[in-house]
């Protein structure tokens, strides 16, 4: 039996498609906080469960059973991923589960300055000294985030960043495609797996890239953490928010999301969506 958890989410939820393609629906078990939303999983054959991180109480039969288990990492910027995290994996070794999967992120490292690198890595030390056979997937900056990270450069012609860095970014709908490669594998891929895209650009190469595929001047300017932040402020963001995204560029600029793998390529049998296909729609939004 396969668990999935974080399937009412866009990864995960992507993941149980692909896995359905591969697997018979009574071998899949989706276990979710909102059961209802769930409804279109239960009209496929597949089992619902309630689960929550939150509510330890839920979790010994969220995850009975499991062969495989696939836990999401917490998505709320509140919550403390790592306590919420340390509940799921100590309900998985009391469930017996045969293999943990997580759902890591490339760069994953207690030096980070991106906070949630620093609490991956502390969930995959918890998996390492669980006892249990555990992968984790570290997985590529989301492609689509550059939607929002360029903020006006439409209007514009311009976006500026806190720093400048390589960052390896990757589709995340071929990281959930790659998940359930991983999962029917039946644990041939064991410990931390990287998942990246072919290639990491800069900003400065995202700028390029838009210049090209938008067809006029696109420029990228380096303002620096502290006055990157303050406009943030000025605009109305607050500054807890805009502290979280600067750190995104930042750690890019400490190389943490440089690394590229060929794992992705290999388990999808093709390359990757490339950054230039996420630029590429959003330039024709902008033409
Ligand atoms: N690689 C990247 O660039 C990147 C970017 C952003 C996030 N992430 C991480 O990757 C994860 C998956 O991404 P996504 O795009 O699928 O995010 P998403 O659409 O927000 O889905 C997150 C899922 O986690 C579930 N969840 C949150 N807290 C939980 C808890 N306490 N117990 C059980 N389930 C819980 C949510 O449940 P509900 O459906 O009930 O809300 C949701 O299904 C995120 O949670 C985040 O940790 C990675």
């Amino acid at each position: 039996m396969f668990v999935i958890t974080g399937a009412t989410g866009a990864l995960n939820g992507a993941t149980v498609e692909h896995l359905l393609a591969r697997v018979p629906a009574d071998r899949i078990a989706v276990a979710v906080r909102d059961v209802a939303q769930a409804r279109p999983f239960a009209e496929r054959g597949i089992e619902v469960r309630h689960g929550d991180y939150a509510d330890p109480s839920s979790l010994p039969a969220a995850f009975a059973g499991a062969e495989q288990l696939l836990l999401v990492s917490s998505s709320d910027p509140r919550a403390d991923a790592v306590a919420l995290h340390r509940t799921a994996i100590e309900a998985a070794v009391a469930a017996g589960v045969g293999r943990v999967l997580y759902t890591s992120h490339q760069g994953a490292a207690p030096a980070s300055p991106f906070s949630p690198a620093r609490d991956h890595f502390a969930t995959e030390q918890l998996l390492a000294d669980s006892g249990l056979a555990w992968t984790s997937l570290r997985n590529g900056f989301y492609a689509h985030t550059l939607g929002w990270l360029l903020g006006s450069w439409r209007e514009t012609g311009r976006f500026e960043v806190p720093a400048d860095g390589p960052v390896s970014w990757t589709s995340r709908a071929d990281l959930a495609e790659a998940a359930a490669l991983v999962l029917a594998s039946d644990g041939v891929h064991d410990g931390v797996l990287t998942l990246t895209a072919g290639a990491a650009p800069t900003f400065e190469d995202v700028a390029a890239l838009l210049t090209e595929l938008a067809g006029r001047p696109v420029e990228r300017v380096v303002v620096g953490p502290e006055a990157w932040v303050a406009g943030q402020v000025a605009a109305g963001q607050p500054e807890g928010a805009a502290r979280f995204t600067a750190s995104i560029s930042v750690a890019a600029g400490e190389g943490f999301f440089a690394g590229t793998d060929p794992l992705l390529a290999d388990l999808l049998g093709r390359a990757p969506r490339s950054v230039r296909d996420e630029l590429s729609g959003l330039a024709a939004v902008a033409a």
